[in-house]
């Protein structure tokens, strides 16, 4: 069980005609607001969730079209949500015991006097038809509790308890640059099964909107499920413990329309049960997410490859919610920081994550442990109780470089840099004091915890034999942090300590290479992962890359084509392919159809990117319950490849923002034409390519204040082109 919903409520009386008012809120928990009977604002889960330990957000609303001279009434809801209720697999009250609202009604009246109202012990509490509110658990709701028009003026609130008082907190009240979760849209089922079970279709995260006609008192059980077991009921048990069920008691009578207030869940499924045979249930589903704007299209000719853009996208509504999550279903929901960095490139294509990220980075900084290291999770309570709670580990921890860095690139974004440089460079000193030896990261003679490895690799995650080795990982990315510090440096004017960073990029550089790589170009443990670090991030020497590349395409070919990469080489492998001569290779993984590939799950009727290359299979059928997502993103990391070579549309370091775009399509495989349309910060940005009989043909857009460089690719006779604002048209014919 978990805590009934407390309403909160105060009556006042204005003596005068109203100019302006404004409504500064927060709570640790959850609210919502209301003023007269009307809702404030339209946010889900006010005030988000941020390090509660060190600040909360507020809001501010513009209030005074429902005040009015006489009597008036404000009161909210409040929900446990992340502050004190369950978190994770850790249950309940990590922040706190109970939720707090904190208000201020500030007033002008029309004559320029000025009245305030404040959370105080004048306020009234009770509790009321929400039974039981959790984020992870679900809702419970009994209409035959309402109370009536509780937040309207001239209420009887006679046997409403006093609240009780709390004590400041003293946590730091601030904005917040992220946008705020909203309900963004709503999906009708397609199809209902004769046992109440509803198919609406996607998998996605939220919640829905029952409209019951049944007697009074009767139940409805509202269980949500992502898949479906083979008879046709819902599958829960990779939820774990997250009980993800609604309740809601009739109160009787005309159709009644509930939705929860302070839950969300992930499903493509809802079964409902507790009707009578004459007793009728519809529902819709209602999607949640924070309200970042979409930004790119990507389209081409493969239908299936349309669809995993589709899933892809789904993805990250689905888990874009406060903080970037690893899954929206199961019980963790966490703001795991590898998954975030591996899928952050295609996020900035798909839509405008610029202050959600800023968000996020800034828990990340409250959450930095005090030694510079970076938490697997953010936010993080030492949530994991291991050493996750102060360095995530290689690939993981790393998001404190690479997350900063992709915004800059995308946005054009400076400020990300400035307000987060601090906490690189600590980061960066973390890891050379304390995680390093010889420049080897996770070096297994120190104590230093190695971290995750390659994450549900089909070759292991880093503990089995001939998994990719932890430190390979580990040093990998630091030398990827190391390059990316330079860089970073270099744009905010600090030209010492950009040398100072090269200069350590060249050491781990040859460290890797002393460690890893055999003059000749085999790179240890011979996994798609370790050569695709290995070679996407310069640690081969020159003269081995063909030796490595070699090896990584016998690697490739040897498995029939198919991928092994885990979370840490998947974003990079197809970049790496096409680099180094090895397109058609590319190709190949990406429109494979076969286990393992991401469009197997496509074939299978996937609507999201699911955690796993095997999460279902036809001989094996569902993975281990304990980790099987069906919407996790990270592998929809291959969605920046698709925006950037199959249709070609990409960002030029050198003039982050795309003030200066790189046109470079690469056409391919079985694809006949293609187009990325891309919402920049100057503009709409666009290429579209198809392939004819003798050419191929192209258009672009550049966007004012833009310029771009058209590369032509391979098997068509056309030089490097530039191009001004406009919409330009070219064709190239083939060699
Ligand atoms: C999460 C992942 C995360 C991983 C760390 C899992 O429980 O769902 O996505 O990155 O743990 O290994």
């Amino acid at each position: 069980m978990t805590a009934p919903a407390p309403y909160v409520r105060k009556a006042f009386h204005l003596k005068g005609p109203v100019q302006s008012a404004s409504l500064v809120i927060t709570a640790l928990g959850l609210y919502e607001a209301e003023i007269n009977g009307q809702r404030v604002g339209d946010q889900v889960f006010a005030p988000g969730w941020t390090d509660y330990l060190k600040r909360v957000p507020y809001q501010r609303h513009d209030v005074a079209a429902v005040l009015r001279q006489g009597e008036n009434a404000i009161g909210a809801i409040l929900g446990d949500g992340w502050y004190c209720g369950n978190l994770a697999w850790k249950g309940r009250q990590i922040y706190g015991d109970r939720p707090m609202l904190l208000a201020k009604l500030e007033i002008v009246y029309e004559n320029g006097e000025r009245a305030v109202i404040v959370t105080d012990s004048t306020w009234k509490t009770s509790t009321g038809p929400i039974l039981e509110s959790d984020l992870i658990m679900g809702e419970a709701y009994d209409a035959r509790l309402e109370l009536g028009p509780w937040s309207e003026p001239g209420y009887n609130d006679f046997a409403w308890q006093p609240v009780c008082e709390m004590a400041d907190p003293g946590i730091a009240l601030v904005t917040t640059p992220a946008p705020p979760v909203r309900r963004i849209e709503e999906i009708a089922p397609v199809s209902v099964s004769p046992a109440h079970v509803f198919d609406l279709g996607q998998n996605f995260c939220g919640r829905v909107r029952v409209t019951v006609r049944a007697k009074r008192g009767s139940t409805l059980v509202i269980r949500h499920a992502e898949v479906l077991n083979p008879n046709g009921t819902p599958y829960t048990e990779n939820l774990r413990e997250a009980r993800a069920t609604d309740y809601y008691t009739c109160g009787g009578g005309e159709a009644e329309t509930w939705e929860p207030r302070f839950t969300f869940h992930g499903f493509r499924y809802v079964e409902v049960v507790g009707l009578e045979p004459e007793e009728s249930v519809e529902i819709t589903g209602i999607v949640l997410h924070s309200d970042t704007k979409p930004t790119g299209v990507f389209a081409c000719s493969h239908p299936l490859l349309n669809q995993l853009q589709h899933n892809i996208v789904w993805g990250q509504k689905s888990n874009f919610l406060e903080v970037p999550t690893d899954c929206p279903q199961r019980n963790e929901r966490l703001g795991w920081t590898g998954d975030a960095q591996v899928f952050i490139r295609t996020a900035c294509f798909n839509m405008d994550v610029r202050g959600f990220f800023h968000k996020w980075l800034e828990v990340m900084r409250d959450c930095q442990h005090p030694n510079g290291g970076v938490p697997s999770v953010i936010p993080d309570k030492n949530f994991l109780g291991w050493w996750g709670s102060d360095d995530g580990g290689p690939a993981w921890s790393d998001a404190a470089i690479i997350c900063p860095w992709t915004i800059y690139l995308c946005y054009g974004d400076r400020t990300i840099l400035e307000e987060h440089y601090e906490a690189m460079r600590r980061y960066m000193d973390f890891m050379a004091r304390e995680r390093c030896k010889g420049f080897i990261r996770s070096h297994p003679e120190g104590d230093a915890w190695g971290g995750y490895g390659d994450w549900l690799a089909l070759d292991g995650s880093g503990v089995l034999e001939g998994a990719t080795p932890k430190d390979l990982i580990g040093t990998a990315f630091y030398a990827y942090d190391a390059a990316i510090m330079s860089k970073t440096a270099k744009v905010l004017g600090f030209e010492k300590e950009s040398q100072e960073y090269e200069v350590l990029h060249g050491k781990i550089v040859e460290a890797f290479r002393r460690r890893f790589v055999t003059p000749e170009g085999l790179v240890a443990s011979g996994t798609q992962t370790s050569y695709v670090l290995g070679l996407n991030f310069g640690l081969i020497p020159e003269d081995a890359r063909p030796t490595a590349v070699a090896e990584l395409v016998r690697n490739i070919e040897k498995r029939g084509c198919h991928i092994g990469t885990g979370f840490v080489g998947t974003p990079y492998i197809l970049d790496v392919l096409e680099a180094n001569g090895h397109l058609d290779l590319a190709y190949k993984l990406l429109e494979q159809e076969t286990f393992p590939s991401w469009l197997f799950p496509v074939k299978n009727g996937a609507t999201t990117i699911w955690e796993r290359w095997d999460g279902w299979t036809p001989d094996k059928g569902f993975q281990d319950k304990g980790m099987n997502s069906f919407n996790h993103y990270a592998y929809g990391a291959v969605g920046a490849w698709m925006y950037r070579s199959v249709a070609g549309l990409d960002v030029d370091p050198e003039e982050p923002g795309y003030r200066h775009i790189i046109f470079r399509p690469r056409p391919g495989g079985s694809i006949g034409w293609a187009e990325a349309r891309l919402n920049t910060p100057l503009g709409e940005a666009a290429i579209r390519w198809d392939i004819t009989d003798e050419a191929l043909a192209v258009q672009l857009t550049v966007p004012a204040a833009a310029h771009a460089t058209f590369l032509p690719p391979a098997g068509y006779v056309g030089d490097e082109l530039t191009f001004g604002p406009g919409d330009h048209r070219i064709a190239l014919p083939r060699v």
